[in-house]
This record gives structure tokens, C-alpha cells and sequence, in this order.
């Protein structure tokens, strides 16, 4: 990789006398478009001064003729000292000049920020791993920490998400090896740890979709699969209700109970660590004590949620009660297959669907298949 602190590139220079009017006039003539090169240090020698160029071929033919025959100019391709105070936008435009050009266009567009940690997704390319593509990533990482002042953290994904907890295996490429954050979203804030606890912000519209839709006072909601509870908080926060929220993750059910405290909600929240399954033993208190008492219920496990029909028919409210139902589904029409399923799996229990309230593809899971949300009035058969 090249020196950081340098950067070839093409010059104009121009006698110290003339440099006033040669900007004005590249002013005049490019209007908004910067043709100094803003990352590299202008370089004053004795007589003269060297302003840096944008990479552009254009602009030095433009140069050549409107500015040659005004004032005397010269092209220079040399060092220049990297602008040590200039603001980044992309890792792309970081990286120019540091990096071989054809690995610019191999840098991932984007990436997950969750508070002062970036999870960034490395493509094909990369895994074929070889000292020179290790080091690009680590550059990779050292220019997102170098362009945001508030990451302190770039860790790659190194697995899919995965087992019970629906972790992700993840490896720090540069920075702290800090994995617990906080995280602002719609107003709340939780603190959580990203290799020890399911998170995604890409959730952010869904999960303000649900709190904000139409939830009556003194409501009794299950949020079935919590995690550090991103949707049960958000709801809480809104509106004066009662969310039973579980999890069988122990760290997800312990930042759970922080976030608790470190939002002001206008419901209450009663956390619980165990498998929700669980609930459906005769013995078990807390099934007892909800046993047909929910009038909401949120399924946020879409690999599985269709496992859990039983739970959510034991829990349910007798006079029927709101569903809300993630799942990742084939395509195409994904929500056709969602609502399949929810319609074979309610059956079995002897639930029926009233009403489809709403549906949505909330984001591509696989190029082959989608996440789609239903929400769903549900009752039993016989009522
Ligand atoms: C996809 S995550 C969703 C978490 C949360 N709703 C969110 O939006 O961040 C699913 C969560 O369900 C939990 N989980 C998986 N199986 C469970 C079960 N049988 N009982 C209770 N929690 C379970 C996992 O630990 C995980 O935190």
C-alpha cells in the first residue's frame, strides 16, 4: 500500500504574483465544481506556488485552454503532502491514491453502524484470502474509523447468523475490541453487545412501523423472541401498556434489563429469560399466569416463527387478538407463502385468520428469498 502521509498527483503552477487571479479564473470557469485537489497541501516553492489537481483528465485540457494564454502556467505531476485536516466523505475518496485504483471499486458501498461499532460485509473477492486483500480490508477499516470520529470499532462478518441466539461470528479488523455499544434509534437507546447478542438497525423503519400503529391503553403484548429489546422498548416507550418480553439468550435478557432502566417508557416491561416453548409446561408460573391473556403478540424469529403457532394460540386472548409475523420466504410472492403458512400453521391449533391487517417485504434476505412481515387479526375456530 502506498505512504499514507503522500499522494501523486498532477499540479498547476503558477507565479506567486499570479496566483489570485488564476483561481478566480478557474473559479469563473468551473462554477461549483472543485478542481483543486482539497485532500493534498497547495505547495509554495520560492517564486511560485503549486495548487493540486483533481484526478480528471478533462481538467487539465480545460486548463490548457482558457487559462494558458491568460496567465503563464505549467503542469507538474508530483508528491504532494496528504491535507492532514481535510474532511472525508467516502472510504472511496480516503483511499484514492493509498490503495491500487482497481481495488477502489471493490470497496463494500456500505455498512451497519450500532453505535461507535461498524459491521462491515466483505463480497467473494475477498475471500480469497492472501496478505495483500488482508491488508486492504485493514485499510478499509482504518479509512471508515479515519472519515467517522465516532467509530471506534470495524469488525468484519465472518459467518452468517446463526443457532439459537442468532449470533454471527465477527473478527476486529482495527480499532478496540469492544463489542458492547449504545445505540440511538427513534428516541431510545440501548446499550448491547454485538458478538453476544442478535442486532440489526436495519430494522429501524419496522420497528417503528409497529410502535407507532394503533395500540390501545393497558394492552397486554408478548413480544415472543426479544432479544435486547429493540421493539418491546420502543412500544413501552409510546404507549401505557404491559409487554412480556422473552428470551432465551442470558446476555440478551441482561441488556434487556438495562435498557429497561435507561429509557423512560410510558408502559411497563417484564422481562424473562427462558425458551417460550417453555411456557407451555403445566407447571411453568408464567404460562399459567398468561394463558389466553394477550391482545398482541410479536413473532420476531423468521427462521422458526412457524414453529410457534402453539405458543402463540396458548397465549392469545379468547375473543382473538393482533399477530404481528416474520418470516423469511422464497420468492416470488413471498407474502402469498407467508400468509400460506400462517393460515396451515393457526389450523392445526384450531385458529383461524380474521382479517390480514397488513403485510410488507421488509428487506431482502437471500437473493432467492425475502423477510416479510404480516400482521394479522387471529381467533379461534369456534368463537
Ligand atoms: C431475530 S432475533 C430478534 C430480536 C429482537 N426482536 C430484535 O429485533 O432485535 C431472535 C431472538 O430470539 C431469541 N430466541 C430464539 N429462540 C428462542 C426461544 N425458543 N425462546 C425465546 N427466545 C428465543 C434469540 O436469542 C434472539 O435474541
Amino acid at each position: 500500500m502506498a505512504n499514507k502521509n503522500s499522494f501523486e498527483t498532477n499540479f498547476i503552477k503558477v507565479k506567486k504574483e499570479n496566483a489570485q487571479a488564476l483561481i478566480k479564473l478557474i473559479n469563473k470557469k468551473f462554477k461549483k465544481k472543485n478542481i483543486i485537489n482539497q485532500k493534498i497541501n497547495v505547495l509554495h516553492e520560492k517564486d511560485d506556488v503549486l495548487f493540486p489537481l483533481i484526478n480528471d483528465k478533462d481538467v487539465i485540457n480545460y486548463l490548457t485552454k482558457y487559462i494558458e494564454n491568460k496567465i503563464d502556467i505549467q503542469f507538474i505531476y508530483k508528491k504532494g503532502k496528504i491535507n492532514q485536516n481535510f474532511e472525508y466523505k467516502s472510504i472511496q475518496d480516503y483511499l484514492e491514491g493509498k490503495i491500487p485504483d482497481e481495488y477502489i471499486n471493490l470497496i463494500p458501498k456500505s455498512y451497519d453502524l450500532i453505535g461507535n461499532i461498524v459491521i462491515i460485509e466483505f463480497d467473494k473477492f475477498y475471500r480469497s484470502i492472501n496478505k495483500k486483500i488482508n491488508l486492504l480490508k485493514i485499510e478499509i477499516a482504518k479509512a471508515i474509523i479515519n472519515i467517522n470520529k465516532k467509530v471506534k470499532s470495524v469488525y468484519e462478518k465472518k459467518s452468517k447468523i446463526k443457532g439459537k441466539y442468532r449470533l454471527r461470528e465477527l473478527n476486529l479488523l482495527y480499532g478496540e475490541n469492544k463489542p458492547e455499544t449504545i445505540y440511538k434509534e427513534n428516541n431510545c437507546v440501548f446499550k448491547l453487545d454485538i458478538k453476544n447478542t442478535y442486532f440489526t438497525p436495519r430494522l429501524v423503519y419496522e420497528r417503528n412501523r409497529i410502535s407507532s400503529s394503533k395500540i390501545n391503553k393497558n394492552e397486554i403484548i408478548i413480544d415472543m423472541f426479544a432479544g435486547v429489546g429493540p421493539i418491546s422498548i420502543q412500544i413501552a416507550k409510546k404507549h401505557e401498556v404491559r409487554l412480556y418480553s422473552f428470551d432465551v439468550n442470558p446476555y440478551a435478557h441482561k441488556y434487556l434489563k438495562e435498557n429497561i432502566k435507561l429509557n423512560k417508557l410510558k408502559g411497563v416491561i417484564y422481562p424473562y429469560n427462558i425458551d417460550i416453548k417453555n411456557i407451555l409446561n403445566a407447571t411453568n408460573q408464567i404460562g399459567r399466569f398468561l394463558y389466553h391473556k394477550a391482545n398482541r403478540i410479536i413473532m420476531n424469529l423468521p427462521e422458526k416463527s412457524i414453529n410457534f403457532f402453539d405458543v402463540a394460540c396458548f397465549l392469545m386472548k379468547r375473543t382473538g387478538g393482533i399477530l404481528h409475523n416474520y418470516q423469511f420466504c422464497e420468492k416470488p410472492e413471498p407474502i402469498k407463502k407467508a400468509v400460506k403458512n400462517l393460515n396451515v400453521g393457526l389450523k392445526k391449533f384450531n385458529w383461524i385468520i380474521e382479517k390480514i391487517l397488513d403485510s410488507r417485504i421488509v428487506k431482502a434476505y437471500s437473493p432467492t428469498s425475502d423477510l416479510v412481515v404480516v400482521d394479522l387479526f387471529i381467533k379461534p375456530l369456534t368463537s
